[in-house]
């Protein structure tokens, strides 16, 4: 029942993309309601919680996903007035949703419908945290995200960085109603209007990269020369790697971070150990520091390090 249901909702989502190709055609000379994928009237109370148009033929459904391996599950193509009439279906799933901008409700929320002249009342709420400008309002859009059923907690849980902007009155009215928690909105350009774009690197960027640009290398060779029982250059890496280290916790000072200090001092300590051990040339005790060392490095960038689209890293200050 579901499945079939989804199928032929992927039918109406194919009708919309053809009504949306057709519209720029016609100028606005709606085809027939078929082509919208609505229902005839009178037949929605017949048949409750059916998405299928009596007058859309039962159709090979198209693969509802490309083939290539997704890490999270396939997407599932739908019109926003197929959801607004059933939800249920949908709840939880992966979505790329079309529809016309409604009303653009805050900053980083709108809503979508089907009809692009007239307020159907079927809404679907639109919540792009990373949303870069409005909408175009009546513009068809493509948005990309999960879809839920909007509760405040759920969305606050499932959205962390990310604050509520709607107002009451909108919170009430789309309680429990299907919400798309989008992470691409695409404009009738083609353009997505939800991508960030990589800011600059700031002054203190720069200075922490500086530091940071020398460790990997650093952990590769003091790795090498503790193998190679090196103990002149394992010093002088694990020195670099010590004061690099004290560095690092200077920095995080001035900006009175006592966590991310934290991760530098126990980064340090352990370069501490290997000096320490390398001083009593034991080179097997000096070895069981390298782990954990690297162990500071993951925990600091887990939390204080954000990797930007084009690869590049800056400090995440937003937590
Ligand atoms: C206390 C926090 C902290 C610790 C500890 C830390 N890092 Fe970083 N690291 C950062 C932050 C923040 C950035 C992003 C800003 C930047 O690029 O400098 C970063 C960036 C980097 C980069 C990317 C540099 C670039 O821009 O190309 C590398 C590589 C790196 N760290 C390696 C390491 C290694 C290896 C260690 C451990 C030996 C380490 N870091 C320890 C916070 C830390």
């Amino acid at each position: 029942m579901q499945r079939s249901t989804k199928s032929t909702v992927i039918v109406a989502a194919i009708a919309m993309a053809a009504f949306v190709t057709s519209l720029t055609a016609f100028q606005g000379q709606a085809p027939a309601a078929a082509a919208r994928g609505q229902r005839p009237a009178g037949a929605a109370a017949q048949t409750p919680g059916n998405a299928t148009p009596a007058q859309n033929p039962p159709a090979t459904p198209p693969a509802q996903a490309p083939a290539a391996a997704a890490p999270q599950k396939p997407l599932v193509p739908v019109a926003a007035s197929s959801v607004a009439a059933n939800p249920d279906p949908y709840i939880n799933e992966f979505v790329t949703l079309t529809g016309a901008v409604e009303a653009n409700l805050t900053q980083t929320s709108f809503s979508v419908d089907q009809d692009k002249t007239k307020s159907t009342g079927k809404e679907v709420l639109v919540i792009a945290p990373t949303m870069q400008k409005q909408a175009e309002q009546n513009g068809y859009v493509t948005v990309i995200g999960q879809l839920v059923k909007f509760d405040e907690k759920e969305v606050a849980a499932k959205l962390k960085d990310y604050k509520i902007d709607l107002s009451p009155a909108d919170i009430a009215k789309y309680k429990g109603k299907p919400v798309v928690l989008a992470t691409a909105v695409i404009n009738n350009a083609g353009v997505d209007i939800a991508k960030k774009p990589v800011p600059p690197m700031t002054a203190d960027d720069l200075t922490l990269q500086k530091i940071m640009t020398k460790l990997p290398g650093a952990q590769a060779a003091i790795r090498k020369s503790l193998d190679s029982k090196d103990m002149a250059g394992s010093k002088e890496q694990a020195t670099l790697l010590k004061d690099s280290f004290t560095q690092i916790e200077s920095f995080w000072k001035a900006k009175n971070n006592e966590e991310a200090m934290k991760f530098a001092a126990e980064g340090k300590s352990h370069a501490d150990n290997i000096l320490v051990n390398l001083g009593m040339n034991n080179v097997d005790a000096a070895k069981t520091s390298i782990a954990p060392l690297g162990a500071t490095c993951g925990s600091c960038h887990g939390k204080y390090r954000e990797r930007m689209d084009d690869g590049t890293f800056r400090i995440k200050t937003a937590s």
